[in-house]
């Protein structure tokens, strides 16, 4: 048996709501999961885990900058454990964009960190407008009318594939 750290960065608490559904899978394969919130969290300490996960959405473009502190503080850590990085984001429903390596905000992420996470996923993350300010109401509006996605200001919309989340969770039971 394994003790797992999920470490995560989120806004609206989708990132944690796939947190939520790894850790269901992995405790199946008999497996202890933490799931921290970097923002409530963000000195925890990783000895105790013999596995790491870090999972981060993007907002206008960006990981949060808590998400690239947690990587350089903990870099030697990680890189002494089986390791694993997975991003959400919107631009991930388009099918052409929905792998590690073809999902821009993922490739401009790792070229940004030293860490270099053995095991990769990407997501595509959920909408929900009428929860939104009036100024991100109107920029994501904006931004899907740009990409061809639902631009009605009433929309919720979740585009996370969980059979891909699961598929990812029995990567990291494995890994
Ligand atoms: C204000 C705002 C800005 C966003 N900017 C982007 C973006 O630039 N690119 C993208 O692909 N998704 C973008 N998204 C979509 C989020 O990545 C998506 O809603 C995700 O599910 C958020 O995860 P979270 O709830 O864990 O923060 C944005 C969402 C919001 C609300």
């Amino acid at each position: 048996m394994a003790n797992i750290l999920i470490a995560y960065s989120t806004t609206d608490g989708h990132t944690r709501s796939i947190c939520e559904r790894l850790k269901g899978v992995v405790e199946a394969q008999n497996h202890a999961v933490n799931i921290a919130w970097m923002s409530e969290q963000p000195d925890i300490d990783l000895t105790p885990f013999d596995k790491v996960v870090v999972g981060a959405s993007i907002r206008y473009g960006k990981h949060q900058p808590q998400v690239f502190e947690f990587i350089r503080r903990n870099q030697a850590a990680l890189e002494s454990k089986p390791n694993a990085f997975f991003s959400v984001n919107v631009v991930a429903r388009k099918p052409e964009k929905n792998t590690p390596e073809t999902n821009p905000y993922l490739q401009k992420f790792l070229q940004k960190i030293a860490w270099q996470p053995q095991n990769l996923a990407v997501f595509a993350g959920r909408l929900d407008y009428p929860t939104y300010s009036y100024f991100d109401r109107q920029m994501i509006r904006l931004i899907m009318w740009m990409t061809k996605g639902p631009t009605a200001p009433d929309t919720v919309v979740e585009f996370t594939d969980w059979s891909k989340v699961e598929e990812f969770g029995h990567r990291i039971a494995a890994m």
